[in-house]
């Protein structure tokens, strides 16, 4: 099996892999209504920031059918409703946001032209598939740019999981090392495991072994000890939120990595499509950050780590400053700093 898909849509539902689950089990949680999707992206059983974004637009289409409305305004208002809810399920990922206000400026736009119930639910489905297919092509884009930083046989690390599995077609950091590894641009793959809902250890190596990437799995705390006594050449991370001056907010972790890579004079690109860049915002000090529940901490696999009754955090991200990314990739091209997008 080269790439398992992270969702698709069939016969009105969405199937949504459980990521939760992953690397022992392949199982997809069907979604028929859109409160099964809220709660798939609450609980991450989807996540990375494209992804949710995708899983969202389909939320807003399926909201659209799920229920007998007798008008089209009982219909539009439901549909708001169900908007705000996605809104809530993951505040850091802007991705989420672009989607859910993308899906609702054409419920607008149908609104005006008048349509019918029927032909609003058969829009927003296509929309939903719209975005999903952009995010294909826009992936493949990134890693066609993001090649381009690479020199032969590099060694990179990477954190999190910005893979296929993050998105809906190869991936933004993830898709740039495999595309590069094909081009004989990648020795070795450093991968942090990225406590505490360990996506690098669970994810990232699965994707890496099946598509035969060589790779090696490190705790995140070992990053600086293989920066000072290893060669690597490039660090590549995604984003879930960039601020119009290239602050970006990224997994838990990624801020360490960034103080660790200027210290060890290592280039840290960011990958992500342009979606995740958050024109309303000038720096990252408005970008909210996720605090996830102290069960993810003080738990792995269900099995407790810590004693009972402990003052624990969970912020789920963190903010690297612009002056510490050598460069942002998108599908429209290289930025480097001082970012103007
Ligand atoms: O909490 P997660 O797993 O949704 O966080 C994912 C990340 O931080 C990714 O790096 C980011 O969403 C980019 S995915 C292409």
């Amino acid at each position: 099996m080269k790439q398992i898909k992270t969702l698709f849509f069939k016969n009105r539902k969405l199937y949504i892999l459980n990521q939760k689950l992953l690397p022992n089990k392949i199982q997809y949680v069907v979604c028929k209504k859109s409160k099964d999707i809220i709660y798939a992206i609450k609980n991450m059983i989807i996540r990375g920031a494209p992804a949710i974004g995708i899983a969202a637009a389909f939320g807003i289409a399926i909201a659209s059918k799920e229920k007998n409305f007798n008008s089209f305004s009982q219909q539009k208002k439901y549909i708001i409703k169900t908007a705000k809810k996605l809104l809530e399920t993951r505040p850091t990922a802007v991705n989420l946001k672009w989607a859910v206000e993308r899906m609702l400026s054409k419920l607008k736009q149908y609104a005006e032209s008048c349509l019918s119930i029927t032909d609003l639910q058969n829009q927003l489905l296509a929309e939903a598939k719209k975005v999903l297919q952009e995010d294909i092509i826009t992936n493949r884009k990134i890693a066609k740019n993001g090649v381009k930083l690479l020199k032969k046989n590099s060694v990179v690390l990477t954190h999190c999981n910005a893979g296929a599995l993050a998105c809906g077609g190869v991936g933004t950091a993830l898709g740039i090392i495999i595309e590069a590894y094909h081009r004989k641009r990648i020795k070795m793959v450093y991968v942090d495991e990225t406590r505490p809902y360990l996506q690098g250890a669970r994810i990232t190596t699965l994707e890496l072994k099946l598509k035969g990437v060589p790779f090696t799995l490190i705790t995140d705390n070992m990053a600086g000890y293989i920066m000072k006594t290893e060669k690597i050449d490039a660090i590549i991370v995604g984003a879930d939120r960039i601020a119009k001056n290239g602050d970006t907010a990224n997994k838990i972790g990624t801020y360490t990595l960034a103080v660790l890579a200027e210290a060890h004079k290592i280039p840290f690109y960011v990958a992500a499509p342009t979606s995740t860049i958050d024109k309303n915002i000038k720096t990252a000090k408005e970008v909210p950050i996720e605090e996830r529940s102290i069960q993810e901490v003080v738990k792995i696999s269900g099995i407790k780590i810590a004693p009972d009754g402990i003052k624990v955090r969970h912020p789920a991200f963190d903010i690297t400053p612009s002056k510490l990314i050598t460069a942002i990739i998108t599908e429209k091209g290289i930025f480097r700093y001082p970012y103007r997008f």
